[in-house]
């Protein structure tokens, strides 16, 4: 049995012309086009490549997008001193600090992320908007795995009642991703690097989400036959490469659908920023109470 391929570049086209109907909504309903303004801090090379395509994804979409540049040594109030100003410009929907950020201001990164308006938080990340996802109210939804929800949904799979296990407990994808499980019914096990007999619980699942950040970590072994796997993992090998947290080749003998890496989650991140740079408009202009 070959598993079928969920194809990134097509779900995620789907999402960006859902969004490009909300702009073209919200600038007909409130003369509002919606802004992501992406700061970036230093020469990190993979950021720069993530930056880059995010600006160019916008563009094309119609986003008012916008980089700032900062340099690698800049200081931490300098930096807050950026986002307060983001924070009062209307024009400036949705913010995004690209993250990691510099050794030198790393230690700063939780202050530099809660102090952006909740409601411009397009990450997802400030403490607000994981609160309201923890208990189910409406607020902005982490990218990479609201974009595994959207995929899902789009590809008609399933999810009320299914076993679904997520391996990795991060802020930015395991968390969320047990959440917005949770809240579509599923039975939820989120696994981490202390968890015992992982193959056997991973086995367990219909639906796996594999987000660890080790290359090829998820083996036929650990998979049920014909289980619906996504792969989170963006891992760089050699020069070149990128390869996922799953065996792509080797699991797709045994899953019955699979996302590949690249071309799989990663794209879907991308568009669900654009996604939730619309809705932030949106809640701004209802002028929601956080
Ligand atoms: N760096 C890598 N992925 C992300 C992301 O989704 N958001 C931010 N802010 N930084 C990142």
């Amino acid at each position: 049995m070959s598993a079928r391929i969920l194809d990134g570049k097509f779900y995620a086209s789907k999402i960006k012309e859902e969004t490009k109907a909300a702009i073209a909504n919200l600038q007909h309903n409130y003369g509002v086009t919606p802004g992501l303004t992406v700061v970036i801090v230093g020469e990190d090379p993979a950021s720069q490549i993530y930056v880059a395509n995010k600006h160019k994804t916008g563009l094309e979409m119609g986003i008012g997008s916008e980089v700032i540049r900062l340099p690698e040594a800049v200081g931490k109030e300098e930096l807050l001193a950026v986002i307060a100003r983001l924070n009062q410009d209307v024009n400036v929907h949705g913010i995004l600090v690209q993250l990691p950020l510099p050794q030198h201001i790393k230690q700063y990164e939780t202050e530099i992320v809660n102090s952006i308006d909740p409601l411009k938080d397009v990450d997802g990340f400030h403490p607000v908007n994981a609160g309201k996802l923890a208990i189910g109210e409406e607020g902005l939804v982490p990218c990479t795995p609201n974009g595994c929800i959207r995929l899902l949904e789009l590809a008609d799979i399933p999810v009320e009642g299914k076993r679904a296990v997520v391996i990795g407990r991060s802020n930015i994808v395991g968390k969320p991703m047990f959440h917005l499980l949770l809240a579509r019914h599923a039975t939820v096990t989120v696994c981490h690097s202390r968890t015992q007999n992982l193959a056997e619980v991973t086995r367990e699942a219909d639906i796996l989400v594999a987000a660890i950040g080790k290359p090829k970590f998820v083996t036929p072994e650990m998979v049920k036959p014909g289980a619906v796997i996504l792969d989170v993992g963006i891992n760089r090998v050699g020069e070149r490469k990128i390869v996922g947290d799953v065996d792509f080749e080797a699991v797709q003998d045994v899953a019955g659908a699979i996302t590949p890496v690249p071309g799989g989650v990663g794209v879907l991140t991308i568009a669900m920023l654009m996604h939730n740079t619309v809705r932030a408009a949106q809640l701004q202009q209802k002028k929601m109470i956080y």
